[in-house]
């Protein structure tokens, strides 16, 4: 089980919709996949809790942040799914060093042209590379900035901020999710 975790500590910047679009697009691809919400707000709950509009192949749970590794050897035995997707709260809260440690790969969203989600992303990275160093035991840790929000045509202010997390060293996925109308 695969375990990817959607962390900013700067809200609305679309971690729960990345974390479902992700979602759907593995689960349409054949994988099953199951997301952990770990946001006390419940968005991704509420947006998945109609059975009949949730798409075959995600299921989702809730967890308390501080039982997370016991939830996850659970649903690992119970479930067994592909992929496991943890949605995040947009603040620093205990429950994000438990997931960010828990997690194979962070996934920090960022839209490229708002200074302030850059700057809660490198926050982010800060503390995950903070974390494993203090605790964990040789593991070197993995996370990718995931751009969302873009225009189809970049703007300068995309690709400003673009060069801006080249030069902060924030690596980032080649794939990035743009602005939906819906
Ligand atoms: N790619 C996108 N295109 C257009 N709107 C988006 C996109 N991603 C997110 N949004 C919108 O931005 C708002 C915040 O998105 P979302 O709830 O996914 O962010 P979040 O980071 O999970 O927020 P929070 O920190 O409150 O959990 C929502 O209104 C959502 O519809
Ligand atoms: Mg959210």
């Amino acid at each position: 089980m695969l375990t990817i975790s959607f962390a900013n500590s700067k809200g609305g910047v679309g971690k729960s919709t990345a974390c479902l679009c992700i979602a759907g697009a593995y689960a349409k691809a054949g994988s099953s996949v199951h997301i952990v919400d770990l946001d006390s707000n419940g968005t991704i709950s509420r947006w998945l809790s109609k059975e009949d509009a949730r798409p075959p192949g995600i299921t989702v749970s809730k967890a308390n942040p501080q039982q997370l590794g016991v939830h996850l050897q659970e649903l690992a035995r119970r479930l067994s799914p592909d992929l496991c997707l943890i949605d995040l709260a947009g603040a620093y809260e205990v429950a994000l060093s438990i997931a960010l440690f828990r997690s194979h790969l962070t996934l920090l969203p960022v839209c490229p042209s708002s200074e302030a989600d850059i700057f809660e992303a490198v926050r982010v990275a800060g503390h995950i590379k903070t974390l494993f160093a203090a605790k964990g035991q040789g593991r070197k840790p993995l996370f990718r900035v995931l751009l969302t929000k873009t225009t189809t045509l970049l703007t300068l202010a995309h690709f400003h901020g673009m060069d801006q997390l080249r030069r902060l060293k924030l690596p980032r996925l080649a794939g990035r999710i743009s602005e939906r109308t819906a």
